[in-house]
């Protein structure tokens, strides 16, 4: 009888056995083919490049096939029944590049799709000379090979016949990000960065501000310094500008749809008619002017959103990147090449030779490394552990 119940409670496991092996087979399978499937989308999903020639002749026709592509692009993600797709719109990221800053800008577009599980497009507004090797060096991201990452690129584009000035004012092409309600015509957001900043977390979290704007708000900024009496505009600027020491322009998240509604272009021109012989920084202290005419519509966010040589220069003063860790470095000053501020030069030259699609762990370890043998700069280097919360964080994806 003993041996009987044995017998019986035998039989009953090892059918409990077959059923789990059964299950876990099939769950297996389905999951194998939704990765193929998600493979399969990605590799068939066309890689959008070229998008170019912004001249009036063709304007007309570009942006009607780019708003047929985006709708279709749309329909694909609520037909497509994957988690990631399903949940997560893609994220909008610009740039604008001119001379050489080819490689130093697609180190910032990097950035800002290493730590994120959403598709990211970018969008380059380029010298078309560049044009190739920009396309060449995306190309050779498995992200993008994958179509988790997708670029657009696009000719240079200002208003009217001023082409050439708009262009000089101030470093070549900076000003073209005053422009970019009309050169990405049919979209409604983007983050705009940049090419000397890097992104440090998830894309998503800079993404996430939109969130908290009101509803008048249609760009971000932080603050050009904390300390009024360390900071260029309150001591020598000649023209108004927007807060207490006036905003940095290194990384904005826009709304473009809000800014074409207000006429930003035309305040723009406006600000440059008034002001062209009194401005230093060229395009940045046009959008002071203009947020300095309208702070209602400017959402401020904190230094740690754009953290820079300034900060840790003469003893740190940007509190919250102590307090929160740093989410955007920003090189300005030149200091990712030269030697002036080797830190930022570390972080800069990790991220440059990091390749899309490598063990993200490894970047958080190599930054590790790399800030740990630079110079003796005593205020900067005591910002090593706000350089590496984020990277630490989610490099465990
Ligand atoms: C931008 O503003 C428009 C108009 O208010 C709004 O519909 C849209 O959701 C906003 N975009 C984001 C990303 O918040
Ligand atoms: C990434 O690297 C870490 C540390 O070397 C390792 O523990 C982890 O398993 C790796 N992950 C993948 C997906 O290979």
């Amino acid at each position: 009888m003993g041996l009987k119940f044995f017998c019986r409670v035998a039989i009953a496991l090892a059918i409990v056995l077959i059923a789990v092996v059964i299950l876990e087979f099939m769950l297996l399978t389905l999951y194998v083919k939704e990765q193929e499937e998600d493979v399969l989308k990605a590799t068939q999903e066309p890689i959008v490049a070229g998008i170019r020639g912004l001249e009036v002749a063709t304007e007309n026709n570009n942006f009607a096939s780019s708003t047929k592509e985006s709708h279709s692009k749309k329909k694909e993600v609520i037909d497509v029944p994957t988690k990631r797709t399903l949940t997560l719109p893609t994220i909008h990221v610009s740039a604008v590049v001119c001379g050489d800053r080819a490689v130093e800008a697609t180190t910032m577009l990097k950035s800002t799709t290493l730590f994120t599980k959403r598709t990211v497009q970018l969008h380059v507004v380029a010298e078309d000379q560049l044009h190739d090797d920009l396309k060449n060096i995306f190309n050779q991201w498995h992200t993008v090979r994958s179509g988790k990452v997708m670029f657009k690129i696009y000719s240079l584009h200002f208003p009217g016949e001023k082409f050439d000035e708009w262009k000089r004012l101030f470093k070549p092409c900076a000003s073209q990000r005053l422009f970019l309600v009309d050169v990405l015509d049919s979209i409604d957001s983007v983050l705009y960065m940049d090419t000397d900043t890097l992104l440090l977390r998830p894309v998503d979290d800079i993404w996430d501000h939109f969130k908290n704007f009101d509803s008048w708000q249609l760009a971000s900024m932080t603050p050009e310094g904390e300390e009024t009496s360390l900071t260029w505009y309150p001591r020598f600027a000649r023209h108004p500008f927007a807060g207490k020491n006036g905003m940095n322009s290194g990384v904005m998240l826009l709304n473009l749809t809000r800014m074409r509604a207000f006429g930003w272009k035309e305040k723009i021109i406006e600000a440059y008619n008034k002001y062209k012989l009194s401005i230093t920084w060229g395009d940045q202290d046009l959008i002071n002017i203009v947020f300095h005419d309208h702070p209602g519509l400017l959402y401020v966010y904190t230094c740690d959103w754009n953290y820079r040589p300034d900060h840790c220069m003469y003893g740190n003063n940007c509190g919250a990147a102590k307090d929160n860790g740093i989410s955007v470095v920003h090189g300005n000053r030149g200091v990712f090449h030269n030697d002036k501020q080797v830190f930022f030069k570390a972080i800069y030259n990790t991220l440059r030779d990091f390749k899309p699609g490598e063990n993200i762990t490894l970047l958080a370890t190599r930054l590790s490394e790399n800030l740990k043998s630079v110079g003796t700069d005593p205020y900067c280097n005591a910002m090593v552990d706000s350089v590496l919360k984020y990277p630490k964080k989610y490099s465990v994806l």
